[in-house]
């Protein structure tokens, strides 16, 4: 129980890596835009964080508070990709406030993650 929950926790960190490693190289290669796979980063990083969200294989408790800071956020980003790929689609381009925020919010989930006990 205790090796699939670092399974899943592992699952979980490539949803996040392929997120904001999608992300990076839109920030610096100068397009600034959306793809497909920041979504697919979002969405495994969504399915794979519920799964740990249930305290199973762990004898320890969960930070409910945290996990529903990051739910909240998670909800956030996942507007955000909705919104600038939908602006991206008519007008060619991501309002940079929309690009910019989905990396910070990103980053700032991870954060959460490792510095809030
Ligand atoms: C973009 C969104 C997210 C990012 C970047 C992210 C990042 C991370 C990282 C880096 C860890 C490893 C921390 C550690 O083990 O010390 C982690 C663990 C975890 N995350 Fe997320 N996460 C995200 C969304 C979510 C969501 C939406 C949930 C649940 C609703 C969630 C629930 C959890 C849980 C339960 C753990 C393991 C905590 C434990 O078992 O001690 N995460 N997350």
């Amino acid at each position: 129980m205790e090796t699939l929950r670092h399974i899943v926790l592992f699952v979980h960190l490539i949803g996040f890596a392929v997120l904001f490693g999608a992300w990076a190289v839109e920030a610096v290669n100068g397009h600034r835009g959306i793809t497909r796979l920041m979504s697919w980063g979002l969405a495994l990083a969504a399915v794979a964080g519920l799964a740990l969200a249930a305290p199973w294989g762990i004898d320890y408790d969960l930070n409910y508070a945290k996990i529903g800071t990051k739910l909240v956020i998670l909800i956030v980003i996942g507007a955000l990709l909705g919104i600038g790929s939908g602006r991206q689609r008519k007008s060619g381009s991501v309002p940079p406030g929309i690009f910019w925020s989905i990396g910070i919010l990103t980053a700032a989930n991870a954060a959460i993650a490792t510095i809030w006990r």
